[in-house]
């Protein structure tokens, strides 16, 4: 048994849709969320940059927080970095896009499955290579989503302009006659509505963040590490960006247990 916390990052508030998983599946787990807000978006970042930013981050976590496991709560920095941050560190890491994969796998009856991620996510490959290594019988029309994670951080998440890009954006995974779209990108499950409205109901979304949680939670159970102290876990948010703005956006986006937040300069 291990009381540390569980790390979670994210260039932003994607990262809270798997935090929100994490702590409904696992609520005495102790959690401590890095948003990168001063330095979002990463999408339409140089892959070598995001593995950079995201290479420092899961070290502070470790090093400074102590954490006993870190959760890559982004589909991009996932995209860049994953294999070298498991390289370079012992502590168990776990990314999205393993889980998101099983999940539309598990959700399609068509086997026409759709993927919208970031420029960076979709330019990457990521997600044709983790359907290739799953073996699965699925047929990926991947689409790159630039701006949608830009309205996310601005909170404005049921606007016609956004409505109005999602029609454009989302006509070629439409076009593909998919039965399900994969939210390869933490920041959309909070488009849902809007981008479910575009879809039409016949289409399933779905997203990491639950298969991701109960990936943790077998992780843990596996390894031993599960928390041993009975009660409610304490989280802990801090980010890059201005801490009343991450407040204050995290208080509407996820709940009010975003009370306070820690400041963190990465430069
Ligand atoms: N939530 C990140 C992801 O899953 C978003 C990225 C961004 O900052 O562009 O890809």
């Amino acid at each position: 048994m291990d009381d540390r916390a569980i790390g979670v990052f994210d260039s932003g508030f994607g990262g809270l849709t798997v935090a929100r998983a994490l702590i409904d599946l696992l609520p005495g787990e102790d959690i401590v969320y890095v948003a990168d807000t001063g330095r979002y978006p990463y999408g339409p970042r140089p892959l070598d940059q995001v593995r950079t930013f995201a290479a420092q981050i899961t070290t502070k976590l470790i090093d400074e927080h102590d954490v006993k496991l870190v959760v890559v709560a982004c589909n991009t920095a996932a995209a860049a970095a994953l294999d070298l941050l498991r390289f370079e560190h012992d502590t168990p890491l776990i990314g999205v896009i393993d889980p998101g994969v099983r999940a539309a796998v598990g959700a399609t009856r068509n086997g026409r499955v759709g993927v919208i991620g970031t420029v960076g996510t979709i330019g990457s490959g990521a997600y044709q290579r983790a359907a290739t290594a799953q073996r699965v019988p699925v047929q990926l029309t991947c689409a790159a989503c630039p701006g949608f994670v830009e309205f996310v951080e601005r909170g404005e998440t049921r606007s016609d302009q956004v409505h109005v890009l999602a029609e454009r954006l989302l006509a070629p995974v439409k076009a593909a006659r998919v039965d399900t779209l994969l939210l390869g990108c933490t920041h959309y499950p909070f488009l849902a509505r809007t981008i479910g409205d575009v879809m039409g109901r016949d289409v399933v979304l779905v997203s990491s963040a639950d298969e991701t949680a109960f990936e943790v939670r077998a992780i843990l159970s596996e390894t031993g590490l599960g928390r041993r102290s009975a009660g409610k876990g304490d989280h802990r948010w801090i980010s890059s960006g201005d801490t009343e703005t991450f407040r204050d956006l995290g208080q509407r986006l996820f709940g009010p247990e975003i009370d306070e937040v820690e400041g963190w300069d990465p430069t």
